[in-house]
């Protein structure tokens, strides 16, 4: 085992809000494992069933959570700091975590930090890491997951804008459903990322609303491509498996353009000067490529997260529980989980 500094922050942080049951161990602001069980169970459904996923979590989070200890080499009784997703999320499988995190709290007699999802998926860009670079403040950061879009200022840990988000569909949701008018297997946004590489980004067009401002629309686009293929169907029945790469470039071409144009607009009117993003979106690779184009092409410093730290992970919520821990922002033991938490 490692010696450790009693003067150190030993964080166990728990997620379990969606369908991934996951545990990290946080040294201070350094994250000494990461692990997590995604749940496959749901890929046959088309989508997350919220039952069974409350149960995977139930049955995997004991070993996950040892796991991440065996991995960080930190006995439990050095843990000094629990941390755990109070929401928003999927209110059974946040049950299973919020649960856990009380027991344990009970057990070794240390204090809890509640975390809003949200804003872990964010401040993944504090971890300290080689293997990405940490923002200065204020940064934009532009968080695009499964359930949220949002192009946020970061003015410090504690101190967040929304300056914009979208007004219906997500923009990971607009991915799986698209994916699904394919006949792509769920989630569909790593499976239209992996086709569009081969596929031709111009071939065809889907109409997206663009509104005035900062917010933005996906409900549309999935319409758009819904009735195209419905219309290319009538006439060749396999008209998506003879173009279902330039199908998937052209439709993940279209939701990007959208984010980036967003971007740009609050670059050039607010003199922003480092953009990130963040949440499982974040994880496209066409999109990593498009940004950091931009960053150049604008003088923008861009940072784009760790792989694991893009889709839903603890460490994220490790990191948030370091900086509330500095401001003593600990939880009374009767908190409940919020299946509805909003950021802002
Ligand atoms: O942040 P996340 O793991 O969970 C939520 O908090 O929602 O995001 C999940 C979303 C899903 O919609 C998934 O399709 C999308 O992120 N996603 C991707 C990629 N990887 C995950 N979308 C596009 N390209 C990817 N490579
Ligand atoms: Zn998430």
């Amino acid at each position: 085992m490692k010696k450790h500094k009693s003067s150190n922050l030993y964080i166990l942080a728990i997620e379990s809000s969606c369908d991934d049951t996951s545990c990290a161990i946080l040294e201070n602001k350094k994250v000494l494992s990461n692990v997590a069980a995604t749940q496959l169970i749901h890929n046959k459904y088309g989508g997350v069933v919220p039952e069974l996923a409350s149960r995977d979590h139930e049955k995997n989070i004991t070993k996950v959570v040892n796991e991440a200890l065996q991995l960080a080499q930190v006995p439990l009784c050095n843990i000094n700091l629990l941390a755990v997703t109070q929401g928003p999320g999927l209110m059974g499988s946040l049950l299973v975590g919020c649960s856990f995190a009380k027991s344990l709290s009970i057990a070794l007699n240390i204090p809890i930090v509640t975390i809003n999802h949200m804003r872990a998926h964010v401040m993944a860009h504090l971890i300290e890491s080689d293997a990405q670079k940490t923002p200065p403040f204020p940064f934009l950061c532009l968080t695009v997951s499964g359930g949220h879009t949002q192009i946020i200022k970061v003015n410090s840990p504690y101190n967040f804008e929304l300056l914009g988000q979208t007004i219906d569909d997500a923009v990971g949701e607009a991915f799986d459903k698209g994916a699904k008018i394919l006949g792509l297997p769920y989630p569909g946004g790593p499976e239209i990322d992996r086709l569009a590489k081969n596929g031709n980004t111009k071939k065809y067009k889907f109409s997206i609303s663009n509104l005035n401002n900062l917010d933005f629309s996906f409900s549309g686009i999935k319409t758009s491509l819904l009735y195209f293929i419905q219309k290319q169907q009538a006439i060749d029945c396999n008209f998506i498996t003879n173009n279902l790469n330039d199908l998937c470039a052209s439709f993940q071409e279209n939701l990007l353009e959208q984010l980036l144009l967003k971007i740009e607009q609050v670059v050039k009117t607010q003199n922003i000067k480092h953009v990130a993003i963040a949440g499982g979106v974040s994880a496209n690779s066409r999109l990593r490529i498009l940004l950091s184009d931009f960053g150049k092409k604008n003088n923008v410093e861009v940072y784009l997260p760790k792989f694991e730290y893009c889709t839903d992970n603890a460490a994220m919520i490790g990191i948030c529980a370091y900086f509330d821990a500095l401001t003593q922002n600990y939880a009374n033991l009767n908190f409940a989980p919020k299946a509805r938490f909003e950021l802002f």
